[in-house]
């Protein structure tokens, strides 16, 4: 028995005083002093001992215990000693190494076409306003002066609702919303999405941007000229100071007279590109003054007030500033598109 508890404490110390780490020690613990170690089994065998040899035995197995739990606590506290004095190594900060950065997005480029826009006609003293995408017939065509047969309606086929609604086909329908709750003078900037039945190629979307400025006052106080040195500003806001702008006249129901209005293509400065395919000019959008019966449709008296409308696609502003070719790529979502701006 003597024997058997010599080779145990060998057997232990050795094993204890190799663990490297916290859970080694654990699994020794039990191992050298739970309920299935040898320890335990000597003890066990005590009570069929003779007084004598139980004494003897019993005492040598204390001793073992003591010795067992003694090596177990040097060797922890040996680990933990090893632990702290490798902290500063293991737990080192380099404070110069370079950080992981996080990508960071920006605005989508038609975003930033809008907002330059309507900087420019902040300053001159416009409103913004947005309102619905989805408009009954009443607000995006008949009170434009486009009633049911009108052939204008053709060049804006859309997907119409069962309800009867169509989701806007251009900005315009806004200038009706506006005039119904607000009475003249003002001026308003209206930019939104827009719906056309159309096939798409590289000029062509079927849900693209519009912005729609209106004016409105008494009669008399709006004018065919002011209204051009307004759209000459803007371009020269958005495309540079030497732009010039030219108006040539258009029809649409909802103005009269119409125009539609280019301006002088800012990368040949007017001598004729492949961009202004060779005229020197570039088509932007269309203008006029407001129709009389678009005033009536919203409950004005004629000819007590008159207005000035126009309205451009946001696409194509951001196309010719930028030089893009290809409408589709502003909804493609490719990475390598949209981190150029
Ligand atoms: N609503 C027209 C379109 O989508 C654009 C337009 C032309 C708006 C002339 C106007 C205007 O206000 O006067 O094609």
């Amino acid at each position: 028995m003597k024997n058997k508890i010599n080779k145990v404490k060998e057997l232990a110390l050795k094993e204890i005083g190799k663990a490297k780490d916290i859970a080694e020690i654990e699994s020794l613990k039990v191992k050298y002093l739970g309920r299935k170690s040898e320890l335990v089994n000597i003890l066990r065998t005590l009570k069929d001992l003779s007084q004598d040899k139980r004494k003897e035995i019993g005492e040598a197995a204390n001793k073992l215990r003591e010795e067992i739990e003694s090596g177990i606590r040097d060797q922890e506290l040996e680990i933990r000693k090893l632990e702290f004095s490798n902290i500063e190594e293991k737990e080192r900060i380099d404070v110069t190494y370079p950080g992981s950065v996080n990508q960071k997005g920006h605005l989508h480029p038609l975003t930033q076409v809008r907002y330059e826009i309507e900087e420019i006609f902040k300053l001159m003293g416009f409103l913004i306003v947005e309102d619905r995408e989805v408009e009954d017939e009443f607000h995006n065509f008949d009170a434009l002066n486009m009633p049911k047969d009108h052939p204008a309606r053709d060049m804006q086929d859309t997907f119409w609702l069962k309800s009867g609604c169509v989701p806007r086909t251009h900005t315009s329908s806004v200038q009706i919303r506006f005039m119904e709750n607000n009475k003249p003078p003002f001026r308003i900037l209206v930019p939104g999405k827009v719906y056309r039945n159309e096939n798409t190629d590289a000029t062509h979307e079927s849900n693209f941007h519009q912005v729609e400025g209106l004016i409105v006052a008494k009669s008399g106080k709006v004018t065919v000229a002011g209204a051009k040195s307004i759209i000459a500003e803007f371009m020269k806001g958005l495309f540079g100071e030497d732009t010039k702008i030219r108006l040539r006249p258009s029809y649409f129901p909802f103005v009269e007279p119409g125009f539609e209005f280019d301006a002088s293509c800012p990368y040949c400065k007017g001598e004729g590109c492949r961009i202004c395919k060779k005229t020197g000019w570039i088509e932007l959008g269309g203008a006029g003054m407001v129709n009389q019966n678009v005033l009536v449709s919203v409950g004005l008296f004629e000819d007590e007030y008159e207005g000035f409308a126009f309205g451009f696609g946001t696409e194509r502003m951001a196309m010719i500033k930028y030089g893009i070719d290809d409408i589709r790529l502003f909804h493609s979502g490719d990475l390598r598109f949209l981190e150029q701006f």
